[in-house]
């Protein structure tokens, strides 16, 4: 709880349609393409992932009741590597604050929030792709830059 009242939390499964309504706000300012099936499979998701503590978090700012701003961390197994040496990596998405509610430093809190339990779950590292507008929050708390491009096929 900060000085002013707001608490950051742990969104539960009666937070889904104010978590929902923020994640869809975050792609309608990104070029996304359009298919409203995402949104029923996310509610599913978040359904399915919220009462596992140990592979997804989901913390959220409250001010006055009101839920302004999100981030999602979810834990990914894959193949061990040098660089991710028992195969745990959360991948962190969704970083969204309303736009009445920006730099008071909320998504800074989300994502710190993230980074701690994602050491506390042994995870070996924190993944991310970012916003222009995203980097240097990201810069700022450690984050740097792969070395190798991320690509996609879309299926
Ligand atoms: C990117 C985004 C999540 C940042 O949210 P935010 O809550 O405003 O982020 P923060 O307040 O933690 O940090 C933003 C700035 O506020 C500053 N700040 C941090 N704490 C502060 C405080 N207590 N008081 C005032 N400013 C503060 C930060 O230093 C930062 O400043 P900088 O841009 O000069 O580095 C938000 O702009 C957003 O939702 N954008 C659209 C979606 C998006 O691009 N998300 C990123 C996906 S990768």
């Amino acid at each position: 709880v900060t000085s002013n009242g707001d608490v950051l939390r742990q969104a539960t499964s009666r937070d889904r349609d104010a978590v929902l309504h923020l994640w869809a706000s975050l792609f309608e300012d990104a070029d996304a393409p359009v298919h409203d099936s995402w949104a029923d499979s996310a509610r599913g998701w978040f359904t399915d992932s919220v009462g596992e503590p140990d592979t997804a978090r989901f913390p959220v700012i409250e001010v006055a009741g009101r839920i302004v701003a999100t981030a999602i961390g979810s834990l990914e197994i894959g193949v061990p590597n040098p660089w991710c040496p028992r195969g745990r990596t959360v991948r962190l998405a969704n970083v969204f604050t309303r736009p009445s509610h920006r730099n008071q430093g909320f998504a800074t809190m989300l994502v710190l929030d993230i980074v701690t339990w994602a050491r506390r779950i042994s995870a070996d590292r924190v993944d991310l792709s970012a916003t222009a507008i995203g980097q240097r929050l990201y810069d700022k708390v450690g984050f740097v830059r792969t070395s190798a491009p991320r690509m996609k096929l879309v299926l």
